[in-house]
């Protein structure tokens, strides 16, 4: 059964949802929904988001439907249903969500065989006292709230994890390069803030490990009192800068998100290793949409999505170096 196609699911389980999420500021309205993503798939992301806020959801609401599109798509090899799996061939997802008006959390890692780790995040969040689960607790807990597991290994995936395992001396992560993109999304409207992130984080990982994309802080944050952020990149060496916090934190000292940005990366360019070489990318948006993003690569800039005023574009983010 397919968790996002599984209506008698998601009917009982909205009715509990929408009321455990933060409610619509009752002067919220669609055009004043502001939608930012990581990369060229938050285009769709965020017209789906859209579609779904104006539709009369939450934030949270489009934040975790915004993300499934992207979860669902086969074709991106690191998020979700195609995601390239770890270095046992088994794809491995992790995903955060935050409400900046509850200040509440939820999030999954090392989770297997359920497509939409995102909305089981959603789940932790609205339906435990907890915040993370991981592994095996998880895909239980997955199942407990009626997603079904399946396959998530593509015949692209496996074709893509044999090339790799089938290759003399190929590359592992005891000490390696990254390949990977998170879905990242952040959102304002009405004061409110939202933020999420999905991923099946790096290709050939170590079984069980886990970056920032599920750590709150990390790869995501929200808080009314300033904005919300998202990180997306080397979440080994992110987590450790605890980035998503830190561009909050900054703007609620008055920064602007492209400042507070870059106060990021100014802080992580003092110790981090490898700078040039590897990819560390953050997007943020203010209580009053306005929008941050930076990359720090030599080779590839971050692609954003943003949604403002009803319309989609995308966009190419400043460099830090
Ligand atoms: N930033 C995603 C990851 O490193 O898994």
């Amino acid at each position: 059964m397919d968790p996002i196609d599984r209506k008698t699911f998601l009917a009982s389980a909205s009715a509990a949802t929408l009321s455990a999420a933060a409610p619509r500021a009752a002067n919220a309205d669609t055009r004043d929904a502001v939608f930012l993503s990581t990369w060229k798939w938050g285009v769709e992301a965020n017209a789906k988001a859209a579609a779904t806020f104006d539709g009369g959801g939450s934030l949270i609401d489009a934040i975790e439907k915004g993300i499934n599109v992207v979860e669902n798509d086969p074709n991106v090899t690191t998020v979700g249903y195609g995601g390239l799996p770890n270095a046992e061939g088994e794809v491995e997802l992790d995903a955060g969500i935050m409400d900046g008006t509850t200040h509440r959390a939820g999030s999954v890692c090392n989770l297997h065989k359920i497509k939409n780790p995102i909305s089981v995040a959603r789940l932790v969040m609205e339906r435990t006292r907890h915040t993370t689960m991981a592994g095996e607790g998880a895909l239980q807990f997955a199942i407990a709230m009626g997603f079904t597991p399946m396959q998530l290994l593509t015949s692209r995936a496996l074709e893509a994890w044999l090339k790799w395992k089938n290759t003399p001396d190929h590359e592992t992560f005891w000490i390696g390069p990254e390949h990977h993109d998170t879905i990242g999304m952040v959102a304002a409207t009405g004061g409110r803030v939202a933020a999420g992130c999905s991923t099946s984080g790096l290709a050939w990982k170590i079984p069980g490990r886990v970056a920032d994309s599920p750590l709150v802080g990390c790869g995501y944050f929200a808080d009314d009192a300033a904005g919300a952020a998202s990180a997306t990149g080397d979440g080994d060496v992110m987590t450790n800068y605890v980035t998503s916090k830190h561009i909050v934190q900054k703007m609620s000292e008055g920064m602007h998100p492209q400042e507070a940005c870059r106060d990021l990366m100014r802080y992580m360019a003092k110790s981090a290793r490898d700078l040039r070489t590897n990819m560390y990318c953050v997007i943020a948006i203010d209580t009053r949409g306005q929008v941050g993003a930076l990359s720090m690569n030599a080779a590839q800039p971050l692609h954003y999505a943003l949604w403002r005023n009803g319309q989609g574009a995308l966009h190419t983010a400043e460099h830090y170096l």
